[in-house]
């Protein structure tokens, strides 16, 4: 692979100018990301969804700055193609914009990501405007921003009445113009998201948000079936991948019982 195929956050604009869909999924661990970055996904989100979905967190509030860079370092050492988006973990970047700074820079300095993420609407413009501006490239994330999960009383969707669409909708412009390259549109009535997308020259990213969102992104765990607990109903399952690891297991277990594991072609 030459460098010129690595996607950068400028192929993210040609994305969307060419109408070719982006790919988007989550990745935490070395292995993972290698395997999604070797079939083609776009970019790989090194989201703070880990806290639930890697350590067993009931949200994503308590993941530290510490934990999303050994997350993302891992991540980065997997990707030849994809972009590496490092999420912002929870008060590592509303505190003042000076220390989402020196945060956020730790993600490209310290971990190899070429980008962060981070929830919230034009109130965060000034912020993502400052990291721009020192040149760290910024996704934004608007609609249910699951930071917020306290504040709005649960994972509620927005963009189901005229004030939450007019107030997405300035959110996404305050956000294009503070210079974020694409949006994460969560949690939103699908009419809501096709309203977003249309208004702004910068890519959507949809999850839970329809399909007329310039790119859609899922977690990788629910979308292979490993995450069973529950399942949102926005997530597609294209694999078992539980089942599939249950049985491998049940099977290794039988032979190392039966004595039936290793053999003799397996030893030396
Ligand atoms: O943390 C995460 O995985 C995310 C995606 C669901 C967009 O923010």
């Amino acid at each position: 692979m030459s460098p010129a195929d690595k996607i950068t956050v400028k192929s993210f604009r040609e994305f969307k100018k060419r109408g070719e869909p982006i790919v988007v999924l989550t990745a935490y661990d070395y292995q993972t990301a290698k395997i999604l970055d070797a079939v083609g996904v776009d970019a790989l989100l090194v989201g703070d969804s880990a806290n639930m979905v890697f350590y067993g967190q009931p949200n994503t509030l308590s993941i530290t700055l510490e934990q999303m860079l050994y997350h993302t370092q891992a991540v980065s050492r997997a990707a030849a193609r994809a972009l590496v988006i490092g999420d912002m973990p929870f008060l590592s970047y509303q505190i003042s914009p000076a220390e989402a700074v020196a945060n956020a820079g730790r993600f490209l300095k310290e971990a190899g990501a070429a980008a962060v993420k981070l929830e919230g609407g034009v109130e965060l413009a000034p912020t993502v405007k400052h990291l721009v501006e020192v040149g760290i490239p910024v996704m934004g994330h608007i609609g249910l921003a699951p930071q917020a999960v306290h504040k709005m009383g649960g994972y509620v969707v927005q963009g189901k009445n005229e004030k939450s669409v007019a107030y997405l909708v300035e959110s996404a412009h305050a956000l294009e113009e503070a210079g974020a390259f694409s949006l994460v549109v969560e949690g939103v009535a699908a009419d809501a998201a096709r309203k977003i997308t249309r208004s702004v020259s910068i890519p959507t990213i949809g999850i839970g948000a329809g399909s007329d969102c310039d790119g859609q992104v899922l977690v990788t765990s629910d979308m292979l079936g490993i995450f069973s607990d529950f399942k949102p109903k926005f997530v597609r399952r294209y694999a078992n991948l539980s089942e599939e690891i249950k049985k491998a297991v049940s099977n290794f277990i039988t032979d190392v019982k039966h004595h039936r594991f290793p053999t003799e072609e397996e030893s030396y």
